[in-house]
């Protein structure tokens, strides 16, 4: 048996994480904030220490970008010392670590997709916060892959997709940045990633280690979000607003975000042969998915 341990197992990874299949034999442990809570050092260590863990797998963060800006104490305590705590206590039992991260450790302002090499630039407390947990991870877990990965949705949590789908029933229209880039992801095509990454890194103690970028193929602004979501609302017969182009400064926020956060998958394709799917197939199925809930 392959015990795994995953933080964050309530979030929007950590629970398509705890749904997907799993490699014969594994066993995944996600004890919730209750169990197990990152503020807490002697508790992380505890529990890396508790038993012979195949890999660890970090989903958990501080997520809320904006109010990481006025509350950056816990958003670095979150999401640099406890990832830190973490590679401390798998690397003294030799155990795999992987840390997801964030498109928001980069400035936004590259021309084309980043690629793992580019010089990082974060523009606000929870990039910062995060970068500083993949250096704290890749300095002191030899056995370490750091995940980064960006704009994620999924039927659960917090999503601009379900974001949409909630303001889109009460209101005709609706206006949406559309001078930002990336590429919507899904949990669960985050949580495939995931693990195969980490069957990677138990069953092979020479598999590749350091810093991938995974997201959806394809690309897409905010605004083409939306109105993807919305086709496939009329589709299903169900009333859909208007969405109006807006730019990102007529929707001020309190943490700036990264005009760019396409993240070019090259390495994680040749390293770890991951093809990620279109992001329009993915948020069809996750809008199917949320449009039978309701
Ligand atoms: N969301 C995005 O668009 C996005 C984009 C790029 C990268 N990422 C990265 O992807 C990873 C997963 O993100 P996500 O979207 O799944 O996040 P999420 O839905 O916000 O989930 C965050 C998880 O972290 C847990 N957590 C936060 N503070 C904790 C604490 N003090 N103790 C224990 N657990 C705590 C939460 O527990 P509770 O449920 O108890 O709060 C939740 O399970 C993170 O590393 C994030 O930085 C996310």
């Amino acid at each position: 048996m392959t015990d795994i341990l995953v933080t964050g197992g309530t979030g929007q990874v950590g629970q398509e994480l705890r749904a997907a299949a799993l490699p014969a034999g594994w066993v995944l442990h996600t004890p919730g904030r209750n169990e197990l809570n990152l503020l807490d050092v002697a508790a992380l260590t505890a529990a890396v220490a508790a038993r012979p863990w195949g890999a660890v797998i970090n989903a958990g963060a501080y997520t809320a970008v904006d109010r990481a800006e006025s509350d950056s104490a816990t958003a670095w305590a979150v999401n640099m010392t406890a990832p830190r705590t973490l590679a401390v206590a798998t690397a003294a039992k030799g155990i795999p670590l992987i840390q997801v991260s964030t498109d928001y450790v980069f400035a936004g302002d590259k021309a084309s997709a980043y690629v793992e090499t580019d010089p990082v630039g974060p523009l606000g407390v929870y990039g910062a916060s995060k970068l500083g947990g993949e250096i704290a991870v890749g300095a002191l877990n030899p056995r370490s892959v750091i995940f980064r990965t960006a704009w994620v949705v999924s039927p659960i949590g917090t999503n601009f997709v379900k974001t949409m789908l909630r303001l889109g029933a009460e209101r005709p229209s609706l206006r949406v940045v559309a001078d930002q880039h990336g590429a919507p992801t899904t949990a669960r095509e985050i949580a495939r990633a995931l693990l195969i990454v980490a069957e990677r890194m138990v069953t092979d103690a020479t598999a590749p280690t350091g810093i991938y970028h995974f997201a959806c193929a394809g690309e897409a602004t905010w605004c083409d979000l939306a109105r993807h979501v919305f086709a496939r609302v009329a589709l299903a017969g169900r009333a859909a607003p208007t969405v109006e182009a807006i730019t990102t400064a007529d929707y001020p926020t309190p943490a700036r975000r990264p005009a760019n956060s396409r993240l070019d998958t090259h390495c994680i394709n040749r390293d770890f042969g991951i093809t990620p799917r279109d992001w329009r197939d993915t948020v069809a199925e996750t809008v199917k998915e949320l449009l039978a809930k309701n």
